[in-house]
C-alpha cells in the first residue's frame, strides 16, 4: 500500500483522479488538500467533500490550501475553466451536500505534518497549481530532506501548451511555484501534456459506469460526459490529465521517463513554459523525471477497471452486468 496525499483543484478530471485513488487497492489516501485553478479553493474543497460523501468514503481528511499564486494577491477564475468543468466545477451535476466539513488545519500545514510523519512512505500527487507544495517547502524547508516522491500533473516538454503555445494550465497559474518545486531537490515526476493527451476516455466507457446503476456510476458518467462535450477537438472523448498522474504514482511501468534538469520560465510571453535548464544540461543530477510516453491502452484499461469496481461495489441490483462488463473490457 502506498500512502498518498492528493492536492486537487476539483475539477472533473481531478474528480476522476480522486475516484481512482479511493478505489485502487494499492493506495491508502491519507488526505486531500484543495487548491485553486479549475475553481476557487473553497468550491473545490466542497466538491471533494461531496464526492466522498456520495461514494460513502469516510475518514479521509480534506483541507483547504492556498487561494492564489505565491506572487499574486487574488485568483480570478478563467472563463474557460467554467466552460470546461462547468460553473460548479463538476459538470453541473448536483450532489448531496456532505455533512462533514473541511479540517481546521490548512492544506499547507497538513502537507508539512504528513511529510514529517510518513517521510519516504508518502507520495504527494498534485493535479492543480503547485502553490500548496511550494509554500510547504518554503515554510518548512527541513521537510525537503525526507519527503518521498512527488508526482505532478502539469507542464509540457515535447508538445505545445494548452493555455497558449508555451504553457500548460496548472503551471501557468503559478510558474514560480513549479520552478521552486523543480529546483528544491525533491524527487519530482512530471506527468505533462506529453503523455496526458495520449490517453483518452470515451462515452462508451462512461456508459459502462452509468450501467452500474449506482449513484457514483451515474454521477461520474454525467460529470465526465459534460467534460467530453467540451472537448471539441476530440470525437466523443476526453483527455486523461489528472488520472494519469495518480496512475503514474502507482504504475510507473506504464510510462517512459526522461531524467532532465528542468526549470520554468517565469516572465515574458513564454511564462509557464517547462523546459530543460540551459545552464544545467551537463549537471549529473537531473531534478525531474519527465514522462514522455505511456502505454495508454494499459492506463485506460486500469482506470476503467478500477472505477467500474468502485461504482459496481455501490450497486446492489445489477452486479452481474457489471461483472461481465469488467470481464469483456
Ligand atoms: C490541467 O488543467 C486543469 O484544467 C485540469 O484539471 C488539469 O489538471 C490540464 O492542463
Ligand atoms: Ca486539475
Amino acid at each position: 500500500m502506498t500512502k498518498m496525499i492528493l492536492d486537487l483543484d476539483t475539477g472533473i478530471d481531478d474528480a476522476m483522479a480522486l475516484a481512482y485513488a479511493i478505489a485502487c487497492k494499492e493506495i491508502e489516501l491519507i488526505g486531500v488538500t484543495g487548491t485553486y485553478g479549475n475553481v476557487y479553493t473553497e468550491v473545490g474543497v466542497q466538491n471533494v467533500l461531496d464526492i466522498l460523501h456520495m461514494l460513502g468514503v469516510e475518514g479521509v481528511p480534506v483541507c483547504a490550501g492556498e487561494e492564489h499564486a505565491i506572487s499574486k494577491r487574488v485568483f480570478e477564475r478563467m472563463e474557460v475553466s467554467a466552460r470546461i468543468h462547468g460553473e460548479n466545477g463538476v459538470g453541473q451535476v448536483s450532489m448531496e451536500t456532505s455533512l462533514k466539513s473541511k479540517e481546521s488545519i490548512s492544506g499547507v500545514d497538513f502537507i508539512i505534518e504528513s511529510i514529517k510523519k510518513h517521510g519516504q512512505d508518502l507520495v504527494i500527487v498534485t493535479t492543480g497549481p503547485l502553490t500548496n507544495l511550494a509554500t510547504a517547502l518554503k515554510t518548512a524547508p527541513e521537510i525537503t530532506e525526507f519527503i518521498g516522491r512527488v508526482v505532478i500533473m502539469g507542464g509540457a516538454l515535447t508538445v505545445p501548451g494548452n493555455v497558449n503555445a508555451y504553457t500548460e494550465a496548472n503551471v501557468s497559474q503559478d510558474p514560480e511555484a513549479t520552478k521552486y518545486v523543480f529546483e528544491s531537490g525533491v524527487d519530482v515526476t512530471m506527468v505533462g501534456l506529453d503523455v496526458t493527451q495520449r490517453s483518452i476516455l470515451t462515452t462508451a466507457d462512461t456508459q459502462l459506469w452509468r450501467k452500474t446503476g449506482s449513484i457514483g456510476g451515474r454521477t461520474y458518467a454525467d460529470m465526465v460526459d459534460y467534460y467530453i462535450s467540451q472537448h471539441s477537438d476530440l470525437d466523443s472523448s476526453c483527455y486523461l490529465h489528472d488520472p494519469s498522474a495518480v496512475i503514474q504514482a502507482i504504475h510507473p511501468e506504464y510510462f517512459t521517463t526522461l531524467p532532465m534538469h528542468m526549470t520554468v520560465v517565469t516572465e515574458g510571453e513564454a511564462a509557464g513554459r517547462t523546459i530543460g535548464d540551459p545552464f544545467k544540461l551537463r549537471d549529473p543530477n537531473p531534478n525531474v523525471k519527465v514522462c514522455l510516453a505511456v502505454d495508454s491502452s494499459a492506463l485506460v484499461k486500469d482506470l476503467n477497471y478500477t472505477l467500474l469496481s468502485l461504482f459496481g461495489e455501490q450497486t446492489s441490483g445489477n452486479v452481474k452486468e457489471v461483472e461481465s462488463s469488467l470481464k469483456s473490457h
